[in-house]
């Protein structure tokens, strides 16, 4: 089973790449999965058909839906929540503080994800596609497994323990209201479902495309989307350049538009370290249903796979060189003023912009020092070399 995920600036065509790139793969005979996490119904108006929260088969081996996060947070996590909240409130516990102890971030994000895992691991599927919502929410989805380990691993025990301390007090206060542990147990079983979720997230087979259309404050973005996807750990496996105007128009409005994103492709190409950038004509109409999106697919892929993978070369890699070692850490279109390197015993600490992955040395390395460090096709390499001192003390 491959698994997709189309992230990006808003508007760039995630959702049109989404559903192109499933229409192409279902085309080549992959029974095709394409799923959206977006609350807007964009993925039922580019296929033109209406879809709900289960899988529906809208052509041979093609089947979409749409996550309805906001029901289904209904459904789990608002009882839980306002079971709690009764219960700190008639505890005497402050509104606010209780309104902050029962808050699960991004609850909404947590539903999409695990439903996403959910047909991953367990539906018919040889590709799962998914149309991420845009760029900041999708970040904040995929590094969320990470982050509510952290919450329940940390805040968890805490409110816990805190509950406990009050219970007595509660059942004389509320009778038979009292927090039940079948409730912690519950969020406990959520939290080794987001490990699960994190382990398919980050799975060989899948991987991240990164939708963008040739202008510069697209890109801009683009270039943070790609730093900050490859020091969560995904892998990224190519860019998709959207609505790409023709070139050699007579007229000057469309002349001046093709060459302003010709430079941007062009620096795009530059700093990708060779990662495929698959290009899709600006086309005369919306691609709206089958028929256009598979036009699309055509044009994306031609007669390649739109599921292959792209891209085998490692995220972080550590090979030796005649003075030491090398690492090498895979960010795509990072830029040089945006990175901040530093060491802190035996971790590496790579900080871009405003995102922070904390490496753990291998043995071999933590008795070296950093002698220097160069950004070169979209990877990081670090040099490091023995340090005298170090190998002697250890
Ligand atoms: N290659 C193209 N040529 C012409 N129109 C396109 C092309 N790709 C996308 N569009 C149109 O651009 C609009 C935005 O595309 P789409 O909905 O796929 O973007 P999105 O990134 O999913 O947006 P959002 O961030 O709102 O989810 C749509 O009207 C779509 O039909
Ligand atoms: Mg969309």
């Amino acid at each position: 089973m491959r698994l997709l995920l189309f992230t990006g600036k808003g508007g760039v065509g995630k959702t049109t790449a989404s559903a192109a790139t499933a229409a192409a793969a279902a085309a080549r005979g992959s029974k095709t999965l394409v799923l959206s996490t977006d609350p807007a119904h964009s993925l039922a108006d580019a296929l033109g058909t209406p879809l709900t929260g289960e899988p529906t088969e809208v052509d041979t081996g093609l089947y979409a839906m749409q996550v309805d996060t906001q029901a289904a947070f209904e459904r789990t996590w608002r009882d839980v929540q306002g079971y709690l909240l009764g219960l700190l409130e008639r505890a005497g516990v402050d509104a606010l503080q209780a309104e902050e102890l029962t808050v699960l971030p991004g609850a909404e994000e947590v539903l999409a994800l695990l439903e996403v895992s959910r047909q991953a691991t367990t539906g018919p599927w040889d590709l799962v596609v998914v149309d991420c919502a845009p760029t900041g929410e999708t970040l904040r989805l995929l590094a969320l497994p990470e982050a509510l380990s952290w919450y329940v691993e940390r805040v968890f025990p805490a409110q816990r323990r805190a509950l406990r301390a009050v219970r007595p007090l509660l059942s004389r206060v509320s009778g038979p209201a009292v927090p039940r542990d079948d409730l912690f147990d519950a969020v406990e079983r959520l939290h080794r479902e987001l490990l699960q979720v994190r382990q398919v997230l980050t799975a060989p087979s899948t991987s991240v495309r990164v939708v963008l259309t040739p202008e510069a404050v697209v890109v801009a973005e683009a270039r943070r989307t790609l730093t900050s996807l490859a020091l969560y750990g995904y892998r990224v496996d190519g860019l998709v350049a959207n609505r790409v105007f023709p070139t050699g128009s007579d007229e000057p409005f469309l002349a001046g538009w093709a060459a302003a994103q010709a430079e941007q492709l062009a620096a795009v190409r530059a700093d990708a370290g060779g990662l495929p950038v698959l290009v899709s004509p600006y086309r005369a109409a919306e691609p709206v249903g089958l028929a256009d999106l598979t036009a699309l697919g055509q044009q994306l892929y031609g007669d390649d796979d739109p599921a292959a993978d792209v891209d085998g070369a490692a995220l972080v890699d550590v090979v030796r060189t005649a003075d030491g070692f090398e690492l090498s850490l895979a960010l795509p279109l990072a830029r040089r003023d945006e990175l901040q390197l530093s060491r802190s015993g035996d971790e590496l600490v790579v900080t871009v912009a405003g995102h922070r992955r904390v490496l753990a040395l291998p043995s071999a390395l933590r008795r070296c020092f950093v002698a220097g460090a160069v950004l070169r096709d979209g990877r990081l390499l670090v040099r490091f070399e023995p340090d005298p001192a170090l190998w002697m003390s250890r």
